[in-house]
Formats: C-alpha cells, sequence, structure tokens
C-alpha cells in the first residue's frame, strides 16, 4: 500500500469480463475499486460483494454520486461507444478504459476518439497483447538499432475483431505511423451478413512512413509476428520473442548463420490461471491484463500515453474495414481514411450482446462465478 491516495476507480459492467478487470485494479497498489454500474441485478450484487464497491443501476448515477479517478467499461460493443462517451462526457475521470472491439461502424469509432481526445483523457483501448511491457521493451530496442532500419512486418494472424489484437502490435513496430492505404482478401463472403469477425481478413498495408505490413488470412502453424530490418529480425508469438542477426560473411548459409539470443525470451509470462486459485481464492487475470490496467495507472500519473491508446485501435479498426472494402472490390487498393463513415464491421454475437441472454442463466453464473473459489 502507498501513502498517497489510491485511484478510486469505477467500473460500467462488471459481468464476467468486468469482473477481470476489477480484480486487475484491486492488485494493482495505486488503484482501488470503489463503485460499479450495471443494470443487472445479480451481476451488481456479486460485484458489490466481491469488491466491497457501491452499486448503480446505471453509469449516470453512478457519476453524480462518485468522485472517480478511473472509468473502466466493460461492455458488449453495442453499448460500448454511448458508455464511452457518457465516460468522458460525465464522468470528470482522468482516464478511461473499455474493452475491444471499440464498436461496430467507424462513425461510432470515430465520436469515441473526439470525445476522449477533445478533453484530452487518456484512454485505454482494451485488455490487449500490445500492452504486454516485454512487446515496449523489444520496440525500444529495435528503435535503439537492434536490427537496422525496419523494412516491413509480417503479421501470422488472421485480423479479426477490427485487427485490435494484431494490427495494434504491427502499428507499434511501425512506428505508430498513419496507414496510408491497404489491399485485403477475405477468408470468406465479403459481404456477409453479421458475425463479419468469422472472415478472416488478410492483406497488405503501407505505412506513411514507408513500412509494409504483409497480413495472413488464414491461421497456420506460426502465429504472432516477424519485423525484417536491414540488419536483423525479430519474431515473437506475443508471448516469446527473439531476435537474429544477419551473419557477419556472406559465406555463411543464412539460416545456419541467423543468430539468436536467448536471453531476449520473455521471461516469466503468465496468462490466465486455470488450474489454480490464489491465496485470496481469485484465479490470475493474466500478465496482459495487469500491464493493460497498469497502463491507464502510468498515463494519468506520469501525463504519457497508455499502451494501446483507444485511437490507435481505431486506426486498426479502420485499416480492417478498408481491406475488407477492397476484397469486396476486387482487391484494389484502398486509401485511408475512409470517406464512407457510415461502413460497419459486426462483431461476432458473443461480444455484442450480454452473455447471459446467450448462454443462458445457469451456464452464465457457472462462468462468472469461476473467478473465484466460493
Ligand atoms: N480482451 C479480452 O481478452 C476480452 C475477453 C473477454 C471479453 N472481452 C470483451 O469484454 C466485453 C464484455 O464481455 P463480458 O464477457 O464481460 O460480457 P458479459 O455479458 O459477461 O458482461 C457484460 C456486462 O455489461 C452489463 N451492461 C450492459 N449494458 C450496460 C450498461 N449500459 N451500463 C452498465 N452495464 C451494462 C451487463 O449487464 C453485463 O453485466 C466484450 O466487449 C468482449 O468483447 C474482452
Amino acid at each position: 500500500m502507498t501513502n498517497t491516495p489510491k485511484y478510486q476507480v469505477g467500473m460500467v459492467g462488471c459481468g464476467r469480463q468486468g469482473t477481470q478487470h476489477a480484480r486487475g485494479f484491486t492488485l494493482l497498489p495505486d488503484t482501488q475499486v470503489v463503485a460499479l454500474a450495471d443494470p443487472d441485478p445479480d451481476n451488481l450484487q456479486l460485484g458489490m460483494r466481491r469488491f466491497s464497491a457501491r452499486g448503480y443501476s446505471t453509469a449516470e448515477e453512478m457519476y453524480a454520486n462518485e468522485k472517480l479517478d478511473i472509468v473502466d467499461c466493460v461492455l458488449p460493443v453495442q453499448f460500448n461507444p454511448d458508455m464511452v462517451v457518457l465516460a468522458a462526457e460525465q464522468s470528470g475521470a482522468k482516464g478511461i478504459v473499455s474493452e475491444k472491439p471499440l464498436a461496430a461502424s467507424l462513425r461510432d469509432a470515430d465520436r469515441m476518439v473526439e470525445a476522449c481526445r477533445s478533453r484530452g483523457i487518456p484512454w485505454q483501448g482494451g485488455n490487449v497483447d500490445r500492452s504486454l511491457s516485454q512487446l515496449w521493451e523489444a520496440r525500444q530496442m529495435i528503435e535503439a538499432g537492434e536490427i537496422g532500419e525496419v523494412l516491413s512486418i509480417n503479421l501470422y494472424e488472421p485480423t479479426m475483431q477490427g485487427g485490435c489484437q494484431g494490427l495494434s502490435v504491427a502499428h507499434m513496430f511501425a512506428q505508430d505511423a498513419e496507414v496510408d492505404w491497404v489491399t485485403g482478401w477475405t477468408n470468406g463472403d465479403p459481404f456477409g451478413e453479421g458475425d463479419d469477425d468469422y472472415l478472416g481478413i488478410g492483406g497488405y498495408m503501407r505505412y506513411a512512413n514507408g513500412i509494409e505490413c504483409f497480413i495472413q488470412a488464414k491461421s497456420s502453424a506460426m502465429t504472432g509476428l516477424i519485423v525484417t530490418g536491414t540488419q536483423g529480425v525479430y519474431v515473437t508469438d506475443k508471448r516469446r520473442h527473439r531476435f537474429y542477426h544477419k551473419p557477419e560473411s556472406s559465406d555463411v548459409d543464412l539460416l545456419c548463420g541467423l543468430q539468436h539470443n536467448d536471453s531476449k525470451v520473455f521471461k516469466g509470462f503468465r496468462g490466465h490461471a486455470v488450474d489454480g486459485y490464489d491465496e485470496d481464492g481469485w484465479l490470475y487475470p493474466g500478465d496482459r491484463l495487469m500491464d493493460s490496467m497498469q497502463s491507464i495507472v502510468d498515463a494519468i500519473t506520469h501525463g504519457i500515453e497508455p499502451k494501446t491508446p483507444g485511437y490507435v485501435q481505431h486506426r486498426s479498426f479502420e485499416a480492417t474495414v478498408a481491406m475488407r472494402e477492397s476484397a469486396r472490390q476486387g482487391n484494389t487498393p484502398v486509401s485511408l481514411p475512409l470517406e464512407d463513415r457510415s461502413l460497419t464491421l459486426m462483431p461476432q454475437k458473443f461480444r455484442w450482446m450480454n452473455k447471459k441472454g446467450l448462454l443462458g442463466e445457469e451456464e452464465y453464473a457457472r462462468q462468472i462465478g469461476r473467478a473465484t473459489k466460493d
């Protein structure tokens, strides 16, 4: 416990993933979950008991009664845009967190970015791989010249959920440059209605700084990213990573000659605990989630950007929609920003809607119950 007061966190949505976020904030030394807003009385009561927090049936009520430093919206995607905008407008919070995907339409994603940017509120866009601190260490090394000049990125991950995982990591190794144009293809009907998430979108992204990104549309034996530079290569599956360097002599066989340094493997990566509960009776929410929550704390404490700002998630979403548009137009190049802001890319049903309605009360109670032993 620190001597300075902890940042007061208010959760909007305390379903399955909201519970994980709230546990993450409880584990961090500088944050404390003080209030929850959720219209589902069962989820609200359970959350209030688990986190000894005050409860409200609406976010508006919570904002009217609480002085919050951080608002964390963990909601089905259909509610996400309105609630992130409301948090920016009404909560008075210093920082906002939300889950991914951001939205189903470009217009909604636009107004989320605008609501936070116009008020200077840092916004962490989800519990996502891009927030993993080891990836940032790798980025720092690459910026310091570890593999020479970065030329291209290969992403071995179909672009799903608006690119909020893989594309956002690709951007960080492309120096977070804007995306100039894309071509794309899909692993399914690009005109299909709904559940576009299942499409598997692949393509080519050209950044404004000339870096190229090639995205595989199908799952394969390879997963993660390869960043290729003039002097070396960085390979990561987003859980482990290695740097390889070009052999000094051109006489050495390239594959045998590529050097790797195992000291650069991620240390102690911990994903979701599936087998065991900690001494407080909680499943560990995962390193990725912990780094994502820490990121908003760092942002408001030090006046820096969160690791995965909402506007980067927006960039990924727009690039994904653009690749799908390219596929619809016979794989022709598509420039960004897209003119038609009414374009949509629907997430999977289970991300769009409240899960209780999809899973049924009994199965939902089992799933939300798993977070703790009791
Ligand atoms: N990053 C990840 O790894 C990850 C993992 C799981 C889920 N998610 C995302 O988290 C989000 C939520 O998923 P979940 O599994 O917790 O869903 P869930 O259905 O379990 O929980 C959603 C909660 O939001 C509440 N809610 C709905 N409308 C509300 C409103 N207007 N105000 C306040 N609360 C409201 C519901 O009552 C429910 O308690 C989804 O967007 C999903 O894509 C991300």
